[in-house]
């Protein structure tokens, strides 16, 4: 039986993604398993278990079988109050409030393109949201191939950028590039390489973003403006993106290595609720 067979994996039909439909996450996986589902993820950068059922709890334990669940950096406290035993692996992904509080971390609304925790040193290899309460329509998650993204530069863009870094910060923004008098003692911000490989594919990748990567190092401000604007041009190129519309049960787990996802607008007065896991990494992009 093959590792597809197993998984009963089918790619998406899209540039790139793969559903997986053989598995139940409520239940521990074998040895074996564990490793078609990194392997099947490392092949596709996007993975869709449809229909799963899962507490809270359930979801870090999925997550605790292919590596180490990080701990949301900043857990908001009104979540642990409204929700006590909510494991500390878990963010809230929502624009839901009570009594006025946010449940989760600034999620109204559209999202531009990022790449989770690229202003840490060691940014979370995995990100995984598991959607529970969904709009009627928008807060589609699109998902960017950045492999494809640097295969697509210009050759004379790769050679100029290909040993140069950009300052990733965390502005705290949803749909603005990073302000230009930013005090960087106030925010996370690290300056990793503009191109990375990946350590499991060998691949190279893009690793720039339109909503966190401030400037390009050893640039003027307008030579960097240029350039990532042509960066970006190329990573947010349709023909390289997923855009997933989420049904309830569906868990949707992403490489921040070499994917950028973005959210699309959606009714702010109608709920949207996801539970998210990530993965740590264990060392800086390169
Ligand atoms: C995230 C994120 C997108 C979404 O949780 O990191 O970007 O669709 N979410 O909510
Ligand atoms: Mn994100």
């Amino acid at each position: 039986m093959t590792t597809a067979d197993k998984l009963n994996l089918k790619k998406l039909d899209a540039p790139l993604g793969a559903e997986i439909n053989g598995l139940d996450l409520t239940k521990m996986l074998s040895t074996d398993t564990v490793d078609a589902v990194l392997q099947a993820w490392y092949d596709n950068q996007v993975l869709v278990f449809r229909d799963q059922d899962l507490t809270p709890q359930q979801l870090v334990d999925f997550t605790a079988q292919l590596g180490e669940p990080g701990r949301p950096r900043m857990p908001p406290q009104t979540v642990r109050d409204i929700i006590p035993d909510l494991p500390p692996e878990i963010m809230i992904v929502s624009n839901v409030r009570v009594n006025g509080k946010p449940l989760g971390l600034a999620h109204d609304g559209e999202m531009w393109f990022h790449s989770d925790m690229c202003y840490a040193e060691i940014p979370h290899t995995a990100t995984l949201l598991h959607a529970v309460d969904l709009p009627s329509e928008g807060g589609n998650t699109m998902f960017a191939d950045m492999y494809a993204a640097y295969d697509k530069l210009k050759l004379a863009t790769r050679d100029r950028l290909e040993s140069c870094k950009a300052l990733q910060v965390h502005d705290y923004k949803r749909t603005e590039r990073p302000g230009v008098d930013l005090d960087l003692s106030k925010i996370g911000n690290f300056a990793h390489p503009v191109f990375v490989t990946h350590p499991e594919t060998g691949k190279k990748a893009l690793y720039v973003n339109r909503l966190m990567t401030a400037r390009i190092e050893g640039f003027d401000r307008q030579e960097s403006d240029a350039l990532l604007e042509e960066l970006f041009a190329v990573g947010e190129d349709p023909a390289i993106i997923y855009e997933h519309v989420w049904r309830p049960g569906d868990l949707v787990m992403w490489d921040n290595r070499c994917i950028t996802h973005a959210r699309t607008d959606f009714p702010h007065e109608e709920r949207r609720l996801l539970r998210r896991t990530t993965l740590i990494g264990t060392e800086a992009p390169r």
